[in-house]
């Protein structure tokens, strides 16, 4: 059986609380011997600058770069607000993004049956829902040049963002899209703005042309950034997969994830190039939420959004589909018998502790196991 080298980074506030959980998680699968995880342990954000004055150290980075994945916590808190800018806790989380090469983030937008109250839109709409939001993210307008504000000296100042995305960046990320939706419903949504963005022109083209080439067998559809927001709000169970660029995947991810509920719910993967001689991709997995620093160190947060980014490793980084689906399982079961953390609670359900909660979702899934 393969060993595979998982680094954890908890981090700082409840990133520490809800990795405790997926410990648990871990040390039970290799107990079982139902796969091989060895594990090491990091510092990064405003644990990694108490002990460094640096938001993740290089002799850290060696490590993540040595791993097979990433499992991230959460970063930040008030104490760091005045620390210097290059040492902030948000920037070791950008370091490892960056030096790792990880173009593209998966937001999965998954509406349990138990929680569909939960979102603002009617349960008709949201029941059942199970969406990927593949966002392209080390490119587009965030990164591109210039970017500057200049004195006009007039009174007024210019502000440019500069919009900017290469083929290959476009060809990489569709095919991450067309991938993943092989392995779900076959259907990848393409979202940019080419009635108004020579960038979303192009986006368009090349998607058009990987698809052609490489994906005759999955359905393809275009929409405009704009109206594909509305239709997701509209009637969300359209889509499977959708993929867009760094702006409108910033936004389209947020808004597909507030249809499911709470933060404390929402997993994330961020995966790099396939390395052509091991054939690994580097990658890293991490709840969609902050640090929760009102509630960090009162057993109060929510662990799923932890378990579930550990699942979606045990799925995108380990071909351990089989054990992802039940861990995913064992999430729902354990809402569907109505354990809530206080983030999620509603009348008629019982509050649980993030330990009481990792540990209902680990007895789940022995007895999934038998
Ligand atoms: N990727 C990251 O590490 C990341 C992401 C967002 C924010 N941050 C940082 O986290 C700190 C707090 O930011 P914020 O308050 O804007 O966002 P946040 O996500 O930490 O919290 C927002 C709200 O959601 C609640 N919440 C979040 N996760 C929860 C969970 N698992 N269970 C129950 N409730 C949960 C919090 O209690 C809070 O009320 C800031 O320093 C911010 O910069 C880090």
């Amino acid at each position: 059986m393969a060993t595979h080298k998982l680094l954890l980074l908890p981090g700082d506030g409840i990133g520490p609380e809800v990795m405790g959980e997926v410990k648990c998680l871990i040390g039970w699968i290799n107990a079982q011997g139902i796969a091989r995880f060895e594990t090491e342990e990091g510092l990064v954000g405003g644990a990694a600058y108490e002990a460094s004055k640096q938001s993740i150290t290089d002799s850290t980075m060696s490590q993540a770069k040595a791993a097979d994945a990433v499992i991230f916590g959460a970063v930040g808190g008030s104490k760091w607000d005045s620390v210097p800018y290059e040492a902030r806790p948000e920037a070791g989380l950008l370091r490892l993004r960056k030096d790792l090469g990880l173009f593209a983030n998966l937001r999965p937008a998954v509406c349990y049956p138990a929680l569909a109250e939960a979102s603002s839109l009617k349960r008709q709409v949201v029941e059942g829902l199970d969406i990927m939001i593949v966002r392209e993210l080390t490119g587009g307008v965030y990164f591109g040049e210039p970017k500057t504000i200049t004195d006009l000296g007039n009174g007024q100042k210019r502000a440019i963002d500069t919009q900017v995305y290469d083929t290959y960046e476009i060809e990489r990320i569709a095919r991450v899209a067309f991938d993943l939706a092989k392995k779900r419903r076959n259907k990848v949504t393409s979202m940019e703005k080419r009635n108004v963005m020579k960038s979303g022109v192009l986006w368009n083209e090349v998607v058009t042309q990987v698809h052609n080439r490489e994906y005759k067998d999955v359905q393809l559809e275009h929409q405009l950034a704009d109206s594909g927001g509305m239709n997701l709000v509209k009637s969300p169970k359209q889509f499977d997969v959708i993929v867009t660029d760094n702006l409108f995947g910033d936004m389209l991810s947020d808004i597909a994830a507030m249809l499911t509920g709470s933060l404390g719910m929402l997993p994330s993967a961020s995966l790099g190039e396939i390395d052509a001689k091991t054939k690994k991709r580097k990658s890293l997995f991490e709840p969609v939420h902050g640090s929760a620093p009102d509630i960090a160190g009162q057993g109060l947060a929510n662990p799923i959004a932890m378990i579930a980014s550990f699942a979606m490793a045990l799925r995108y980084s380990f071909e351990l589909g089989a054990l992802a689906d039940k861990v995913e399982a064992a999430i729902a079961a354990v809402l569907a018998k109505g354990m809530r953390t206080a983030d999620i609670k509603s009348a008629g359900t019982t509050a649980v502790s993030t330990s009481q909660m990792g540990e209902a979702i680990l007895k789940e899934l022995q007895a999934l196991y038998g």
